[in-house]
């Protein structure tokens, strides 16, 4: 089949690149022309494992990036939209990239089109969509319009939409439902068919579902470290229950990242404006914000204070296998840092920190042990998993003070602490 996305973002990028995987042909547009220019030179432009090696095999083959929108609408009848809906202000989502998408293809719509909402957007939106495209539309060329939300983890993101858990396909139209069936007829797992309602509720309620699974470990692990309780061996016992499961059991600094921040305050703003508050929202989100403040707290218990204290901040990214630091705690703990006037080394293996940040004195390192040396602490803020894998018996004469405080549980702390190191986790010691 034929599809056009609009929004080449990590999103559009992987689920055009993975139909494309699996025969059909895609094209590309966004309006940011040095993202087609990287992508026609076959440059997947940000750090997603698998990505570029797709894109090699099929780019000018059976896929195909432009910023020419009237000519990709008009050669193409399935048309995703996988353009961003960022936060505003008061915690709703933007919607304008999505309309002005909408309203570009009502502009140059010239036969039947099926349009495909693939970017998160709050309930009700689908239809917004269908009016927004009928209004700009000068001729009487029909429209169908379906929510089919993506589940794709950054830094899985390819095996995610390789094989995903679940095709939601919300839409009211028959025809469409059926397109979409045979789009992804070589998928095989469950499809399910609702409203265009439900399936944005459905995206909605699933990433609020499991960020509250994190802000109750995470409530969990602040009440173990009091009681001297391994939080990881109660969410291991916890996850073999099958009504628990052991996913999204893994307490540290929070979630961030482009996606459960924003989806859960877009859904809080939704249940409010419809006067039917989501109070446990409200508290998975302060919990998840409190985080980075609680994880300084302990620091600066064992540290006594900061002034002056070289720590070495290892891990910018939300999360490992991105280079995303969107809503990363990295940064607020650097915030934080700052304040408290301590002088700040970090270290990541993709992110590369920007000249606001080395502006004020803050070093980035290469090299982890370059990061590392005569720092009085050291943070672990991403569980990259090479962190565990580091020579820590020369880390530990390296550093000035023997001092880590591990912010995703990712070290060994039996192992660590033979090593000489004061080692505090989150709920783990
Ligand atoms: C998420 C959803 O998983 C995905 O389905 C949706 O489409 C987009 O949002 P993503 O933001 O890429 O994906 O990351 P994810 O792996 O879900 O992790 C989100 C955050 O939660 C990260 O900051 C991660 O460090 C944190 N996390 C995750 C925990 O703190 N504990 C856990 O047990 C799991």
């Amino acid at each position: 089949m034929k599809v056009l996305f609009i929004g080449m973002g990590y999103v559009g990028t992987t689920t055009g690149l993975v139909l494309a995987e699996h025969g059909h042909t895609v094209t590309g547009v966004d309006i940011d022309q040095k993202k087609i220019d990287s992508l026609n030179q076959g440059n997947v432009y940000f750090y997603e494992p698998g990505l570029q090696k797709i894109l090699s095999s099929h780019l000018n083959k059976n896929v195909f990036f432009t910023t020419d929108l009237k000519k990709a609408v008009e050669q193409n009848d399935l048309i995703f939209i996988t353009v961003g809906t960022p936060s505003l202000a008061n915690g709703s989502a933007d919607l304008s990239y999505v309309k002005d998408a909408a309203k570009m293809i009502g502009k140059y719509i010239n036969s039947e089109k099926t349009v495909v909402l693939k970017s998160t957007v709050p309930i009700g939106t689908t239809e917004k969509v269908q009016n927004w495209i009928e209004e700009a539309a000068q001729n009487s060329s029909p429209v169908k319009t379906v929510m089919n939300p993506e589940f794709l983890r950054e830094g899985s993101a390819l095996e995610d939409a390789l094989h995903p858990d679940r095709i939601v396909i919300g839409t009211h139209d028959r025809k469409a439902a059926n397109q979409l069936r045979m789009l992804y007829q070589n998928w095989s797992c469950p499809v399910i068919e609702t409203t265009p309602k439900a399936a944005e509720m459905i995206k909605y309620a699933s990433n609020s579902f499991l960020a509250a699974k994190i802000s109750f470990i995470n409530e969990m692990a602040k009440l173990c470290d009091k009681l001297q309780v391994n939080i990881q061996d109660v969410a291991h016992g916890m996850g073999l229950d099958p009504r628990i499961g052991p996913h999204f059991l893994k307490a540290g600094l929070g979630y961030g990242g482009s996606c459960f921040p924003k989806d859960v305050k877009e859904l809080i703003y939704t249940a409010d404006s419809w006067e039917s508050p989501l109070e446990i929202l409200n508290k998975v989100d302060e919990i998840n914000r409190n985080q980075g403040g609680y994880f300084i707290e302990k620091i600066k218990k064992k540290l006594g204070f900061l002034k002056g204290k070289k720590a070495a901040l290892f891990g910018l990214a939300f999360k490992p296998h991105t280079d995303d630091t969107r809503e990363s705690v990295s940064y607020l703990i650097m915030e934080r840092l700052l304040e408290e006037h301590a002088e700040i080394n970090v270290h990541d293996p993709v992110v590369k920190l920007s000249s606001d940040w080395t502006d004020q004195g803050v070093k980035q390192f290469k090299d982890p042990y370059k990061a590392a040396e005569s720092a009085d602490v050291i943070l672990i803020c991403t569980d990259w998993p090479e962190y565990e894998e580091l020579d820590w018996a020369k880390i530990c004469q390296l550093v000035g003070s023997p001092n880590i405080f591990d912010g995703r549980n990712v070290m060994n702390a039996s192992k660590i602490k033979k090593l000489g190191f004061y080692y505090e986790g989150i709920g783990y010691f």
